[in-house]
């Protein structure tokens, strides 16, 4: 198991002040940038697309070489995002399968882009999407809300599904991050990490506080 990160939302974050946010959280100690991508189509909301993440990639890798940028797509169809935000500078890239007409062949396309690369399940997907992919995979992402919104309250059939995760990447023997994102606060990061989880993202419990800084350490002290 992987040592444990955070990785703040910044859908939650000022974002008439977008560089500014993720330069603060970052100060404040994340380690990763998770950026949700949504199309008014997969879910029922609508962010930022490849020419945000773009700018905001160059503004971070120009101050802040080493911290990746989480892209999370929440978009139907996913191929072509794939594709414009790995040249936007992503990191990773995350996908829903359901989402996707062709799972292997989209994990690929991120793979051949230079991204690391994963499958995102909604509380009632099946993990069992994984079972023939699991080697082109390096994250396994278990939503803890619907997506769509930040804000939402953790729905608690997650923490068994985790714990699936866990073993089948257990079983696996492969380097594969098991990341959670939705409602995820100091007061149940815990039970996430004890149930296996070791990328934690939080939006509005970071950038809803004052003291990035202070969230994050608490979440670490909780983890520790
Ligand atoms: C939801 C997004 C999440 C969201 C998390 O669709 O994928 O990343 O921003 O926000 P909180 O931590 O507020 O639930
Ligand atoms: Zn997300």
């Amino acid at each position: 198991k992987y040592a444990p990160l955070i990785a703040p939302s910044i859908l939650a974050a000022d974002l008439a002040a977008l560089g500014d946010e993720c330069e603060a959280v970052i100060d404040a100690g994340a380690d990763w940038i998770h950026f949700d991508v949504m199309d008014n189509h997969y879910v029922p909301n609508l962010t930022f697309g490849p020419p945000v993440g773009a700018a905001l990639a160059k503004r971070l890798k120009a101050r802040h070489p080493n911290v990746p940028i989480d892209v999370h797509l929440m978009v139907k169809p996913v191929d072509a995002m794939i594709s414009a935000f790995a040249e936007a500078g992503a990191t990773s890239i995350t996908f829903h399968p359901e989402a996707s007409e062709h799972v292997d062949r989209s994990l690929q396309l991120a793979r051949d882009a230079g991204c690391k690369t994963g499958l995102v399940f909604n509380p009632a997907t099946p993990l069992e999407w994984l079972k023939y992919v699991l080697d082109k995979v390096d994250i396994v992402l278990i939503m803890s809300v619907n997506p769509g919104f930040g804000g939402q309250k953790f729905i608690e059939e997650a923490i068994g599904k985790i714990a699936e995760a866990r073993e089948i990447i257990d079983a696996s023997g492969r380097d594969i991050r098991l990341e959670v994102d939705g409602g995820i606060k100091t007061d149940n990061i815990k039970r996430v990490a004890d149930a296996g989880a070791d990328t934690f993202v939080a939006g509005s419990a970071i950038f809803g506080q004052p003291d990035y800084a202070k969230v994050i350490a608490d979440m670490r002290a909780e983890l520790a």
